[in-house]
């Protein structure tokens, strides 16, 4: 089989990078924890269950969109090496594939993704899919782990799902221009970005009816009582969602409904809870259209192409290294 796998980032890794997360979230105030730790395997579930719900838009428009545009961007590429980050289990990346197989420019393709396990079972099917398409995986962090990129005579990033808008303004200008720094000028990023529509229209689609949502949010104190001997009584808190329009982002928090000392005995911490006290756990950002266009500008990108849906809730945009 022609496959690779280097491997970036070890448990003992991850594991010490949840403890220093806990430990420094836990500590300030507000409280927070980072996003990346909901997806453990029932996180990751959960995940692709809000993927379906009738609420959660972004998934099905970023592939439809998607759908329609890949000839185009697969003319437009002309890439040899397709590097995905964050490729998790996608079905986003056959589109890819299958459209470079009709331009017949790419040889290789490079998935990128924290978890082992979810990159050995899609380079496995894929290496069936796909027999005469060199396969470099890389289990690594998609922001600390850029330089360790394989290199390509002509690469296509894509990054896609719209989780740039997980990272603050700062830390995703961080990103661009660390990106840009393993790229050699012509070389190609593909991003998909949520835009702003309806304030209720976002909110709802992170507070779901169905309360799928709910429990993935609550799901990151489920891995924190695993990973790390903890007590959160997780049904004591309470999901919320809201739009924040001065950062531009869909906020989530866990909402303590009581006052609560919890302990973790694996950092030998105990912190307090007041009641009603909120804790964040994800932002999710969502642009205008300008502000994609903006930081690829201040970051060392020319733009070549943005493709948006109908109803503009979703850019894929097009960027090429200056
Ligand atoms: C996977 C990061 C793109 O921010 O919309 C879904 C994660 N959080 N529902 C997003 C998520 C709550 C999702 N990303």
């Amino acid at each position: 089989m022609n496959a690779v796998l280097d491997i970036h980032l070890t448990d003992g890794d991850a594991d010490r990078a949840l403890r220093a997360d806990a430990r420094e979230g836990l500590t300030s105030r507000p409280k927070q924890l980072p996003p990346k730790w909901f997806y453990d395997a029932r996180g990751s579930a959960l995940f692709e269950k809000i993927t379906e719900l009738p609420e959660y838009y972004p998934t099905r428009t970023e592939a439809a969109l998607l759908e329609r545009s890949v000839d185009e961007i697969a003319v437009a590429s002309g890439a040899d090496t397709l590097v995905e980050l964050g490729s998790g289990s996608s079905s986003k990346t056959r589109l890819l594939l299958d459209a470079f197989g009709r331009t017949g420019t790419l040889r290789r393709y490079v998935p990128q993704d924290v978890s082992e396990s979810a990159l050995r079972l899609a380079m496995d099917a894929l290496a069936i899919e796909y027999p005469d398409l060199e396969l470099h995986g890389v289990v690594g962090d998609f922001t600390t782990h850029l330089d360790r990129l394989p290199r390509g005579d002509r690469r296509m990033v894509a990054f896609l799902g719209g989780t740039i808008g997980n990272l603050t303004r700062d830390e995703r200008y961080a990103f661009l221009a660390q990106l840009r720094a393993v790229l050699a000028p012509g070389e190609q990023l593909l991003l998909g970005t949520g835009l702003v529509i309806d304030d209720e229209v976002m909110v709802r689609a992170y507070d779901d009816a169905a309360g799928v949502t709910a429990e993935f949010n609550r799901n990151v104190l489920h891995v924190l009582n695993r990973e790390l001997r903890a007590d959160f009584d997780v049904d004591s808190f309470a999901h919320r969602a809201l739009w924040d329009a001065g950062n531009s982002w869909i906020e989530m928090r866990l909402v303590a409904q009581r006052a609560m000392s919890v302990h973790l005995a694996e950092l030998d911490l105990t912190v307090g809870f007041a009641e009603g006290e909120e804790m964040r756990t994800e932002i999710s950002t969502k642009f205008r259209p300008d502000g994609v266009q903006e930081a690829l500008e201040a970051t060392g990108y020319r733009v070549a192409h943005t493709w948006t849906d109908a109803e503009d809730r979703f850019a894929l945009t097009l960027a090429t290294a200056g």
